[in-house]
């Protein structure tokens, strides 16, 4: 392997607070098919995903969990672990901010820039978004002072902070970029960044005070490194910043970070300029791609319309699925996810065009020539001068990511093959004198599509791609394949396996009916109360509380008994939802506690308030319920509800 093919690709790491969905399933899946292509292709690789551990929202989750931020992440970060593992990623590592390994290169970093004068201390004040964790300059705040990404209102903070002196090197990261146009990719986001950086940028802030779950600055441990320079750094220190410093010099300058267009910004403009301060290679591309809407309308957990990946595999099967996404839409350009479309797509492109190529091919083999793949001497067919050219556009699409393209043209060989069969119609062939060898031309031909189809497809359907291989009769795997070593012409004379059905098509019909059969059922008009006036609304009084204990008590069936904290005070409250809950699965939760109720004795215990929840009832009895809380769980104990 030469020592210069090296291929060094990552994805962005995670937020681990976010359940994984098909946005991020997308970005790995894109990146698992560069890595595997650039193997295939006798590059050296490099793959890294993982997560990221520290900020805000982790601390304001655990803290409503009642436990440590440790604990939750632990936990929480192998949602993504077990995703790559059900979409068959094939990285070669996964960081996560929270490891040793991590933490003692950021820290060494920051340092360095201290000491040299890249980061230096002063006072931030500006308006601050919580739960994404960005400070919003003006010109880019929404309606309202609202956060441009998520809508939701900004508070201004101020605090002393460390800002890296970025801006000195703005004018080297400008001549870097108009020195190498695809180091930024599409061409639009390359535009986008190049004038950002034209308009001028201000040093950053890069440390707080006001979180306490981050890195410590190294010598000033009231201040953690701002979560973005942290996360940054992880695509140097999985890669033996500190600890490897060979392999770090062997993989990093050609390193590749794919990203979505949400966060170009950070990845082609904040650490670009860390790399150049820290005197470090400059990314080799930055590979920005669109966004996914789903049925038309942009995905958030409040639609309730975010597409679970685990669930679509399980629906549909895990290659038709990273074929889809990758299919759909041209890289770089924003999607739409449809279950329809997809549905569409396995049906037509792989069901009808793949699956029966592979189907008719393999059995007129078995039924013509026993089950052995002819020889002939007829050296070239129309898809063997094809196939050069397939294979080159395939090289130059997955050099520039265009996965879509390099789809297409492989579908158009297979397209080609099946047309090949509708015009020389072995079927005939078989039943008519002295045709013999025209068949086997024609059988040796379609082998032959199909042996080199199976290996084009590899990097995007790895286990399709063993599925076919096996089925055709070759030895080995696929994966361990090199492109070069593959030519026309090598299949004669082997001895094919039984031909099994690779997609089965979906009925639509039956799909939309199923479909409508796990929509909920409607709902019929409930019983309500009498309209009341917003003055006796105003009676009752609401607060934020959190539960700290909860006891069985021993003469009842439905109650529990609860210690809930107010902030101000403490209380002890019944409650009626021992149905429905494990002691355990109540503590540290928080909840809203109705709290000027008339105190009620029940089973001898005296309750103090009401928590609230949300219940289905049948026949007067609850069969569902979940209780009620506050959308952002950091707002504090005590707060009133109106
Ligand atoms: N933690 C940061 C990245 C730090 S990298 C040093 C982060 N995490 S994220 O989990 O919010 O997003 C990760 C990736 O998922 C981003 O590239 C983002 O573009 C992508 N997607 C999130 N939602 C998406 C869609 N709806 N569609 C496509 N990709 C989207 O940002």
């Amino acid at each position: 392997m030469a020592e210069d093919k090296t291929f060094y690709i990552t994805t962005p790491i995670y937020y681990v607070n976010d359940i994984p969905h098909i946005g991020h399933a997308y970005t790995t899946i894109a990146c698992d098919t560069s890595a595997r292509y650039k193997r295939m292709t006798g590059y050296d690789v490099r793959f890294l995903t993982g997560t990221d551990e520290h900020g805000q929202k982790i601390q304001a989750a655990a803290q409503a969990k009642g436990i440590t931020p440790q604990e939750l992440v632990d936990k929480i970060h192998l949602n993504f672990k077990d995703l790559w593992r059900v979409l068959n990623i094939s990285n070669d590592d996964f960081i996560r901010t929270t490891e040793d390994r991590h933490i003692r290169v950021v820290q060494a970093m920051f340092k360095q820039l201290i000491d040299q004068g890249d980061i230096y201390k002063g006072t931030y004040s500006g308006y601050y978004c919580v739960p994404d964790e960005t400070y919003v300059p003006e010109n880019a705040m929404g309606p309202n002072k609202t956060c441009p990404d998520c809508g939701r209102p900004l508070t201004i903070m101020e605090e002393e902070s460390y800002f890296f002196r970025g801006s000195k090197y703005v004018p080297q990261l400008i001549k870097y970029y108009e020195e190498h146009v695809k180091a930024v990719m599409p061409r639009v986001r390359y535009n986008e960044i190049m004038s950002f950086l034209r308009g001028g940028v201000r040093d950053q802030s890069v440390s707080r005070t006001s979180l306490k779950w981050g890195i410590p600055v190294p010598g000033d441990e009231k201040h953690v490194i701002y979560v973005w320079f942290d996360a940054l750094i992880n695509y140097a220190s999985a890669m033996g910043y500190l600890d490897d410093p060979e392999k770090f010099r062997k993989y990093w300058p050609s390193v590749r970070h794919m990203v979505g267009k949400d966060i170009i910004r950070f990845h082609c403009v904040t650490w670009p300029l860390m790399l150049l301060a820290l005197g470090l290679p400059l990314p080799t591309e930055i590979i920005a791609h669109g966004w996914w809407t789903v049925d038309g309308e942009k995905m958030s957990k409040t639609r309730g319309n975010v597409v679970d990946p685990f669930k679509m595999v399980e629906r549909y099967g895990l290659d038709p699925f990273r074929y889809f996404l990758l299919r759909e839409v041209p890289f770089g350009n924003d999607g739409d996810f449809s279950e329809l479309a997809l549905v569409g797509r396995i049906n037509s492109d792989l069901a009808n065009d793949l699956g029966n190529l592979l189907n008719r091919t393999l059995q007129m083999i078995q039924s013509y020539r026993n089950g052995i793949v002819p020889s002939c001497s007829e050296p070239d067919s129309e898809l063997s001068r094809m196939y050069p050219e397939v294979l080159s556009r395939v090289d130059e699409a997955m050099n520039n990511y265009a996965y879509d393209e390099a789809l297409k043209a492989i579908w158009e060989f297979i397209g080609r093959a099946n047309k090949f069969i509708d015009e020389t119609m072995p079927w005939k062939l078989a039943k008519e004198e002295g045709q013999g060898e025209r068949l086997d031309f024609v059988l040796l031909n379609l082998y032959e599509a199909l042996r080199l189809s199976a290996l084009l497809i590899a990097p995007t359907m790895p286990d399709t791609s063993r599925r076919i291989w096996a089925q055709l009769g070759q030895d080995g795997d696929t994966l361990t394949v090199q492109y070069d070593s593959f030519r026309w012409g090598q299949g004669a004379g082997t001895a094919i396996k039984k031909a099994e059905v690779l997609f089965p098509r979906i009925d639509i019909e039956q799909w939309k009916k199923d479909r409508e059969a796990e929509k909920a059922p409607a709902i019929p008009e409930p019983p309500h109360e009498p309209e009341i006036g917003i003055e006796d609304f105003g009676k009752v009084e609401m607060r934020v509380a959190r539960i700290l204990k909860c006891e069985e008590i021993p003469k009842s069936k439905k109650l529990y008994k609860l210690e809930v904290d107010l902030g101000y005070e403490k209380r002890t409250v019944c409650s009626g939802i021992k149905a429905f809950f494990k002691p355990d699965e109540l503590t540290g939760r928080t909840v809203i506690l109705v709290t000027n109720l008339k105190p009620v004795k029940l089973c001898g215990v005296e309750s103090n308030g009401m928590i609230l929840a949300a219940s289905v009832k049948h026949d007067g009895k609850a069969e569902k319920l979940t209780l009620l809380k506050p959308a952002d769980e950091s707002i504090p104990l005590g707060s009133r509800v109106s």
